[in-house]
């Protein structure tokens, strides 16, 4: 539902022109307005809450004063060094975050852009260390009995290099980090394959900003895909599927320069 100010309202259009949807259109009077049978196609993205200059636009219950005004950004140059100085991290302080680092992580997670603006992506976030240990123990038991059954062998056969690690109980999936957060997704989301890698790259550089490290775990997605009792502990709901996975806690290694990656192929037109 779209309520618009008329005491406050320009006339300017600003929201009209912005509204992906269309279903903000001029009505008669010369205020902006939504058609009540357009009021299901509209996405709540709040692009005419942003836009609008004096602040005359209701979206969805959220009006100007509860939306933050916009603040200054990073430098080129910052940013260029968060992305630049950002290391996967597999050595971890053993403490836990802090409340409010953790709640700062926790909270950026609502800016992430999604396919239709679906606001149904699931978020786990595992907050201590000895919680992360249930997924850690679970997941060093199920990797020895693959092994010592020889199913590792038919799922990965370049195991052999990992296999004494994982028989001497090393954390080679969960990294030994202190805290996680598995994005999941509706199965029937317009973008279910994007979404959840894009709020955990969202995460990933609100996490360096912070001096957070984080690590994808690629292993972690398939961890939970195959072990059971892993989805029952995040409380996956019904129709959803772990998307993507991240560890992160405070690190334990410091980089002293940046790598120089090799560059992409690439065709500039
Ligand atoms: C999709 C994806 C999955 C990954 N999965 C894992 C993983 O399961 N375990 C791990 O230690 N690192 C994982 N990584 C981290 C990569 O190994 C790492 O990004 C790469 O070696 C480059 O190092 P850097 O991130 O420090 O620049 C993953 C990275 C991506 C992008």
């Amino acid at each position: 539902m779209i309520r618009i100010d008329e005491s406050k309202c320009l006339k300017c259009k600003a929201c009209v022109k912005d509204c992906i949807v269309k279903v903000l259109t001029i009505g008669e009077n010369g205020f902006p307005h939504v058609r009540p049978e357009d009021e299901r196609f509209c996405l709540n993205c709040q692009h005419c809450l942003a836009v609008c200059p004096v602040g005359a636009v209701e979206c969805h219950d959220v009006t100007a004063e509860k939306a933050a005004p916009v603040g200054p950004l990073p430098t080129a140059q910052t940013m260029m060094n968060l992305l630049c100085q950002r290391r996967s991290i597999r050595q971890y302080k053993l403490e836990d975050l802090d409340s409010e680092t953790m709640d700062a992580l926790v909270k950026s997670l609502a800016w992430t852009p999604t396919g239709c603006n679906d606001h149904r992506l699931f978020f786990a976030v595992v907050r201590r260390r000895t919680e992360m240990d249930f997924f850690r123990d679970k997941m060093v038991k199920s990797m020895q009995f693959l092994v010592k059954t020889g199913i590792m062998r038919l799922l990965y056969p370049n195991f052999k290099r990992y296999k004494d690690d994982i028989m001497a109980g090393e954390d080679i999936i969960f990294r030994n980090a202190p805290h996680m957060v598995v994005a999941c997704t509706p199965k029937n989301a317009p973008c279910k394959e994007a979404d959840p890698w894009i709020a955990l790259s969202y995460f990933d550089v609100m996490a360096q900003s912070l001096g957070v490290g984080t690590c994808w775990c690629g292993f972690g997605v398939y961890a939970f895909k195959f072990v059971k009792a892993l989805r029952e502990r995040i409380g996956l709901p019904n129709g959803y599927k772990v998307g993507a996975v991240m560890l992160f806690g405070w690190p334990d290694v410091e980089y002293k320069r940046q790598t120089a990656p090799k560059q992409f192929q690439m065709k500039l037109l």
